[in-house]
């Protein structure tokens, strides 16, 4: 239940991103219009003006251009409005040495929080918990977090995942545990020996028959 009392769906891998409109630190958006052909990262932060939540901002405006070289547009999200955003931004940058150059969305109706689910009342009624989803160029959505207020997000650990969702939407390949762009990758259990030797040229070495390894594809 939301904090209108509404049930409100989780979101689920492999569903649409619902699209909205949202007041934002850069002005005004449509979602969907905002990421265009891109992949997105919306996630959101419990408050402005708190210690982790601006290492947290402060850090994804560091490795921005990591999400642009994989075509990632990112956008973050709390209940304070935009005001807020602007003058806390600027802290952000004095204390993070950064340029925070992406939108935050001033989401104080909670219209978003609730669509996306990200407000659990349990552990607090009134802010958002750190939410993660990924989003494909699709609109669909591709990997869901969610991440207490105490504890902050390890940012790289999605551009490592982007890396292998992105690698895996173009090849018959999954990644192993901890794996990383330029490791070996694992044929998937549904493509054949005959058709592997075909997929993947440079060779493969078979474990098990359900566990192959092979050269990551596009190196
Ligand atoms: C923080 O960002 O530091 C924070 C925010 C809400 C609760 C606890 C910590």
């Amino acid at each position: 239940m939301n904090h209108l009392g509404e049930t409100s769906m989780a979101l689920r891998l492999g569903d649409e991103a619902p699209n909205f409109q949202a007041d934002t630190s850069e002005g005004k958006i449509d979602f969907h219009e905002y990421l265009g052909q891109s992949w997105g990262i919306l996630f959101s932060h419990p408050k402005d003006y708190t210690p982790v939540c601006t290492t947290e901002l402060g850090y994804v405006a560091k490795i921005k251009p990591e999400f642009e070289k994989r075509n990632v547009k990112v956008i973050a999200l709390s209940v304070d409005p935009v005001d807020s955003h602007k003058g806390w931004i600027s802290d952000i940058n004095e204390t993070q040495n950064t340029n925070v150059n992406y939108p935050i969305i001033a989401d104080a109706d909670k219209k978003v929080s609730n669509l996306y689910d990200m407000i659990h009342p349990n552990a607090s009624e009134t802010t958002t918990v750190r939410s993660v989803f990924v989003i494909g160029p699709d609109k669909k959505v591709k990997l869901t977090l969610t991440y207490p207020a105490s504890t902050g997000r390890n940012f790289d650990e999605l551009l490592r995942v982007i890396d292998s969702l992105q690698l895996t939407s173009q090849f018959s390949v999954a990644t192993p545990a901890n794996w990383k762009d330029g490791e070996d990758t694992i044929i998937v259990p549904s493509v054949s020996d005959d058709d592997a030797k075909k997929k993947f040229p440079k060779g493969f070495r078979t474990i098990k028959p359900y566990l192959r390894y092979t050269p990551q594809p596009n190196k």
